[in-house]
């Protein structure tokens, strides 16, 4: 049982059924079930989350997940906290944990996510650094079950940057032992440890994962195309950059390479005209909006999981979600 959420690879041992969970729970809490509706496992419990960069999918996903499981969120903004004026991480973390009963943290360097949970008694979900965003990839993988309930044969591909959002979707797709493909140019390739780990993963279940620079090479028969923006957030200086990343853009013309029924994703915010066109964006075949929903319930999921008090696996066990 892992403490805290630094890498989706954190929890791989669970990983399965922490999805199959947010799957189910999200179908009894639409369908009006009564134990859903009353499934309180963060009762009496504040959850912190600070926030270094922008965001609108993971504050509000986080602040109503929260909610719906009867903790109360707290949105700590950097501008606002002495975090990086006046306290270090470690003395934020020791603080943070005499009141919260978890915490999450978007930042810029992966080691201050990494440090803040070393110095937390609670458990610390990473909600975005420069190299991971296990939030995101939770929920790219329940919306990916969702869509294709039987996977076999199933093939994902990234085509991008080697940047947050794919380390994490290469290490979820390698857990689940989903065939992943990833076409990034010279020089933007993923970190190397992150491919290692992803590609442990694929060949303890014999699935494939293969890195590309022809993007058309790596969509060629892929059932779900994902992108994210070129320059991420603390990027903006590098001007250069989006030159590096011509012919990678996601269009129906490269689509042609891939499975006929294929379905778009991208982990928002999208930069339509730059990695997406408009076209693709809003075709019956994307599932951007699918992913975004998803971030609430796979991240309710997680946050039951992790704090371990019994609750999670009660309800697993209630739902037919094999603990
Ligand atoms: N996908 C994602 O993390 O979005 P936000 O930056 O809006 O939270
Ligand atoms: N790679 C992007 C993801 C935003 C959700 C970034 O880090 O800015």
């Amino acid at each position: 049982m892992a403490e805290h959420l630094l890498a989706i690879d954190d929890v791989a041992e669970d990983f399965e059924d922490i999805l199959n969970w947010a799957i189910e729970f999200k179908k009894m809490w639409k369908s009006d079930d009564e134990i859903a509706r009353n499934f309180f496992p963060l009762a009496d419990m504040a959850v912190g989350s600070i926030y270094e960069k922008p965001s609108t999918r993971t504050r509000v996903s986080f602040e109503v997940g929260i909610n719906r499981l009867g903790g109360y969120p707290l949105t700590l903004l950097k501008n606002d906290i002495q975090l990086g004026k006046s306290e270090t991480v470690a003395d934020t973390a020791n603080v943070l944990s005499r009141f919260l009963g978890a915490i999450t943290y978007r930042c810029f360097a992966h080691a201050d996510v990494a440090e803040l949970a070393a110095n937390s008694s609670v458990p610390v979900l990473n909600a975005l650094s420069d190299k991971h965003h296990p939030c995101q990839a939770a929920a790219d993988l329940m919306t990916v079950l969702e869509h294709f309930p039987n996977r076999s044969e199933l093939k994902v591909c990234w085509v991008g940057d080697g940047n947050n959002v794919l380390h994490d979707l290469m290490l979820a797709c390698g857990m689940l032992g989903i065939d992943f493909a990833y076409a990034y140019p010279e020089g933007y390739e993923p970190a190397a440890d992150v491919v290692s780990r992803a590609e442990d993963f694929a060949d303890h279940h014999g699935s494939k994962m293969q890195g590309y620079n022809d993007p058309a090479k790596a969509v060629t028969d892929s059932n779900v195309i994902y992108t994210d923006v070129f320059v991420s957030m603390g990027e903006e200086g590098l001007k250069d950059k989006m030159s590096d990343f011509d012919g990678f853009q996601v269009n129906m013309k490269l689509l042609e390479n891939a499975d006929e029924n294929w379905k778009f994703m991208h982990c928002l915010p999208a930069h339509r005209g730059d990695e997406v066109t408009d076209e693709v964006m809003d075709h019956k075949n994307s599932i951007v909006f699918d992913q975004a929903e998803n971030r609430m319930w796979a991240q309710m999921s997680l946050m039951a999981y992790l704090v371990d008090n019994g609750a999670w696996s009660a309800m697993g066990d209630m739902m037919g979600v094999g603990m």
